[in-house]
């Protein structure tokens, strides 16, 4: 399998399923096995991140669901990824205060109508979403979408959440964050050439030596800068590898098609 890696974890765990009953794993399986969820990170409170929301789907290998991360921009509005947004709407729940998904704390709704960004899989970038709630999460706080593109500037530092894997550096299906500084476009354009990334659409954050990053499970979760929405997890090679940070759809260069949606 070549390519950029853009899977759920759902996804990914068939390809580990696939690879154990083939018994050989080629390169680019092996890139994807050893991820860790959010990796490298420390446990999280949804009591102090109230907008981050679970995206599970009843088609998740996974016993709790967990699928894909979102985040709350409206009581009955939430942001994520175009590429977690490929199952029917009905086989979705959205979950929010809830830190570790094999509880039942905290409130849920199911989806009543999703927009994939219409450019996603034409044009390179694009990965983003807005799904409706349809029991909205009324009195959470929100987060604002970040709208500047100058808020994409190397050494930023902004902190990533999620539920995904973690590559055995946490406990999973568990609130996790991290702070992945801002490498900047053109260490992205270098190390993923060959794989569309766009700077005028994403965002280039983690570490040149690895360690520490999202990963498989966390697609469409928040990255967080400055109490805005700054980014939404996209793709990356492997996880936390050094030399492969990872991706993120950059908010503020789709802010104004996200908007038009989450007021409508
Ligand atoms: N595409 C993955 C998902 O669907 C997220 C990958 C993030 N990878 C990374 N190395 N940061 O969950």
């Amino acid at each position: 399998m070549t390519g950029k890696l853009k899977f759920t974890r759902a996804a990914m765990v068939a390809v580990m399923v696939a690879v154990a009953s083939a018994g050989a794993i080629s390169t680019a399986e092996a890139r994807v096995a050893p991820g860790t969820n959010i990796v490298g990170g420390t446990l999280a409170s949804t009591a102090q991140a109230p907008w981050a929301i679970a995206l599970n789907n009843s088609q998740s290998p996974v016993p709790s669901g967990q699928y894909c991360g979102a985040t709350l921009v409206k009581a009955n509005k939430i942001v994520t990824a175009a590429h977690c947004v490929t199952k029917a709407r009905s086989t979705y729940t959205a979950v929010q205060g809830r830190d570790k998904l094999s509880t039942t704390t905290g409130r849920t709704s199911k989806i009543s109508s999703i927009w994939k960004d219409p450019l996603y899989g034409r044009a390179p970038g694009h990965d983003v979403a807005v799904l409706t709630l349809t029991t909205p999460f009324t009195g959470v706080p929100t987060l604002p979408l970040e709208t500047s593109r100058a808020a994409d500037a190397v050494g930023a530092q902004p902190v990533v959440y999620g539920w995904g894997n973690t590559e055995g550096t946490g406990p999973a299906d568990t609130f996790q964050k991290v702070t992945v500084p801002v490498l900047g476009d053109s260490y992205c354009g270098q190390v993923y050439a060959g794989y569309d990334y766009v700077a005028d659409g994403e965002i280039c954050a983690g570490y040149k030596e690895g360690g520490k990053d999202s990963c498989q499970g966390d697609s469409g979760g928040p990255l967080v800068l400055n109490g805005r929405l700054f980014g939404v997890v996209s793709w990356g090679i492997g996880c936390a590898d050094a030399g492969n940070p990872g991706v993120y759809a950059e908010v503020a260069t789709y802010a104004s098609a996200l908007t038009a949606q989450i007021n409508s």
